[in-house]
């Protein structure tokens, strides 16, 4: 009778999966590739601070020496992303107006490998490795800055950081420009206590069905001693 109560739950897990992560998505109209900015890439200066104090990893492994101690949401701890334009103004695809300007955390390599739920991809809006945004602001020049405490649904792994950029491109948003320094951006995080939202979203489904599942074995129980 568990078995296969915890099959149905389990076919159930893929579907939710696919509901969450398309949940998870932004609008963005016109499908940009990284590929198409990499000709005004490297114009912003990355780095990253934990817990004001400073960070220089280019390592990607979570275990990299550089990344130690992993942060983590249920200690408090707290990073520090500031992304620095290295010149006066910035160039950007199409040389059309930066509006907005997004800094986001991606996973490191080694963590999205054999997940294809965090996989890199060109098309910028079907890009699974940058998850997190950890600020979304105004465009101004300059530099952007963000104290970010580590949310609890931050997966262990490591990360870096990446600076995004929209323009004006008729009455839309484009992204227009992008920077990842993934050589000195490097974090890792660990997690104890989070569960996915994902998975929450399972349980409670499944804890929800499992009464009926129980009532129909019990009623068809009931019925077949009722035959003999
Ligand atoms: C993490 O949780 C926050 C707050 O609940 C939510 O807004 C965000 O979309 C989640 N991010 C990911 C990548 O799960
Ligand atoms: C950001 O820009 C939009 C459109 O230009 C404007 O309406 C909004 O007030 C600005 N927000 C801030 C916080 O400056
Ligand atoms: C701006 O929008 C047009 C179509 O509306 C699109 O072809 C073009 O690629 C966009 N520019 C950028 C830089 O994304
Ligand atoms: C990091 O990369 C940038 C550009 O890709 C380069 O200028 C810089 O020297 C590199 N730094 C280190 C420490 O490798």
């Amino acid at each position: 009778m568990a078995a296969p109560r915890a099959t149905a739950c389990l076919s159930l897990l893929p579907l939710l999966f696919v509901a969450a992560s398309a949940a998870g998505t932004f609008e963005e109209i016109q499908p940009t590739t990284y590929k198409q900015l990499e000709a005004v890439k490297g114009q912003w200066s990355l780095s990253v601070a934990a817990n004001g104090v400073a960070r220089n990893c280019s390592k990607e492994a979570v275990a990299a020496p550089c990344n130690q101690p992993p942060l983590n949401a249920d200690a408090g701890d707290k990073l520090t992303v500031t992304a620095a334009l290295k010149g006066d103004a910035l160039r950007t695809a199409g040389d059309l107006d930066p509006k907005r300007v997004l800094l986001k955390a991606c996973y490191a390599k080694p963590s999205t490998a054999d997940r294809p739920w965090r996989k890199p991809n060109d098309v910028i809006d079907k890009d699974r490795s940058c998850p997190f945004i950890i600020k979304a602001t105004n465009f101004s020049g300059g530099s952007v800055t963000a104290d970010w405490p580590i949310p609890k649904n931050m997966t262990k792994a490591a990360w870096y950081a990446q600076v995004m950029v929209q323009c004006q491109n008729g009455t839309q948003l484009s992204f227009c420009q992008y920077d990842n320094t993934k050589n000195a951006s490097y974090w890792s995080t660990s997690i104890i206590n989070s569960t996915p939202t994902p998975m929450i979203i399972a349980t409670a489904v499944c804890s929800a069905i499992a009464p009926i599942f129980l009532a129909v074995f019990f009623a068809r129980d009931v019925w077949a001693r009722k035959q003999q």
